[in-house]
């Protein structure tokens, strides 16, 4: 991903080869603020705050955090209390506790005096292999826009709605449901964004809007209830989101109003899928409406709303009386009967235990045995 025309990763290390620097998507899309985490306790304020966010960007971030606090103390009670800590950032995206747990099988059998490289390296790697699935995701899902394309009666660009944010800022690189959107805007394929402002924190408005803008996608921003009007209208051909869990039989949980768009695709003919890495699946669980723990966040976020005044300032307002009692939800589970298909690393397959199995059959084995 270029911002101003230059190469960058959404985390990196910083120019001391120790400290970590990441984008501080808080403040985007007005300000482009880097910030450096020297310490596990900045790496865990970066992802409860959101200044890191989407699945795969947490799991890499607590990765780093791990490797932080190596460098600090490489003690066995310290592995575990950076583990403990950094798991208890946020409950929903299975990335984090799949980023954990690569971190304690790569250093718990090893002396201390050898932890803090180690875990530098397990950092890197799990950075790079999410930047290569989430490049194959890209083009796994480029042959769905090309199929798409070919069918289309129209010379108009192909129209994708997305929700949320599943693209660079969410990942590594590349990101997952913007990955075939970046690949065909480089290809000259013709493609429009319906972007999905998605309250409450606007990921959408301000984060997928301003990437695809960096990129040179032609996209528009809708309010979150405008999707389905758009579809009835006939201006969706496809819907692409990400997931912060898929269960082994293809429930798919994502920003909250996912649910709501997957519904209206499916009555109005319009295809819904869902761009994860196999980080993102937890093949311990079969009910993702039963068995996802849903994150509940402070009620500002709904109450409040943060933008640039009209001297350049950022404010941050009141949107709702102040005595409203406000619910958070922060995601939602999509039934996988309402997915049309899975597109991952490793192929696009149905959104099922069959479909899943199918692509991962060495993970196949532990969603029975669960
Ligand atoms: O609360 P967030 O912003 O972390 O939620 C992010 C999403 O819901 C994304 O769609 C999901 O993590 C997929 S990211 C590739």
């Amino acid at each position: 991903m270029k911002v101003d025309g230059v190469a960058r990763r959404s985390i990196q290390l910083a120019d001391d080869g120790r400290s970590v620097e990441i984008v501080d998507q808080t403040r985007l899309p007005h300000r482009f603020v880097t910030r450096e985490l020297r310490s596990l306790a900045d790496a865990a304020e970066a992802i409860s705050s959101m200044r890191v966010r989407g699945a795969p960007l947490i799991g890499a971030t607590a990765a780093y955090g791990v490797a932080l606090q190596m460098r600090e103390e490489p003690s066995d009670a310290s592995l575990q209390r950076a583990i403990e800590a950094l798991f208890a950032t946020r409950p929903t995206a299975v990335n984090l506790r799949w980023a954990l747990d690569e971190m304690r099988a790569a250093l718990h059998g090893l002396p201390p005096a050898a932890r803090e490289e180690r875990a530098y390296a397990r950092a890197a790697e799990i950075c790079d292999e999410d930047v290569e699935n989430c490049r194959a995701i890209g083009e796994h899902g480029l042959r769905l826009i090309e199929a798409l394309r070919e069918r289309q009666t129209e010379p108009n660009p192909l129209n994708v709605l997305t929700h949320c944010n599943a693209g660079w800022l969410a990942t590594v690189d590349w990101g997952t449901a913007l990955a075939p959107v970046y690949l065909a805007c480089d290809r000259g394929i013709p493609i429009h964004v319906w972007v999905d402002e998605t309250r409450p924190r606007n990921q959408g408005a301000s984060l997928t809007a301003w990437e695809l803008g960096q990129h040179g996608v032609p996209h528009t921003v809708i309010a979150d209830n405008a999707g389905g009007h758009l579809m009835q209208r006939g201006q969706v051909d496809l819907c692409i989101t990400g997931s912060d869990r898929t269960t082994s039989t293809g429930d798919v949980c994502n920003k909250i109003g996912t649910y709501l768009k997957a519904l209206a695709a499916r009555d109005n003919g319009v295809p819904f899928y869902v761009a994860l890495p196999a980080s993102s699946i937890d093949w311990a669980l079969s009910d993702g409406i039963a068995e996802i723990p849903i994150e509940e966040r402070d009620g500002s976020e709904l109450s409040r709303v943060r933008g640039l005044a009209a001297d350049g300032e950022e404010v941050e307002v009141a949107v709702l009386p102040a005595s409203s009692p406000v619910a958070n939800p922060a995601f939602d589970v999509t039934p996988a009967r309402l997915v049309t298909g899975l597109i991952t690393e490793r192929g696009v397959c149905e959104a099922s235990s069959t479909g899943l199995a199918g692509l991962y059959p060495e993970c196949a084995g532990r969603a029975s045995k669960s």
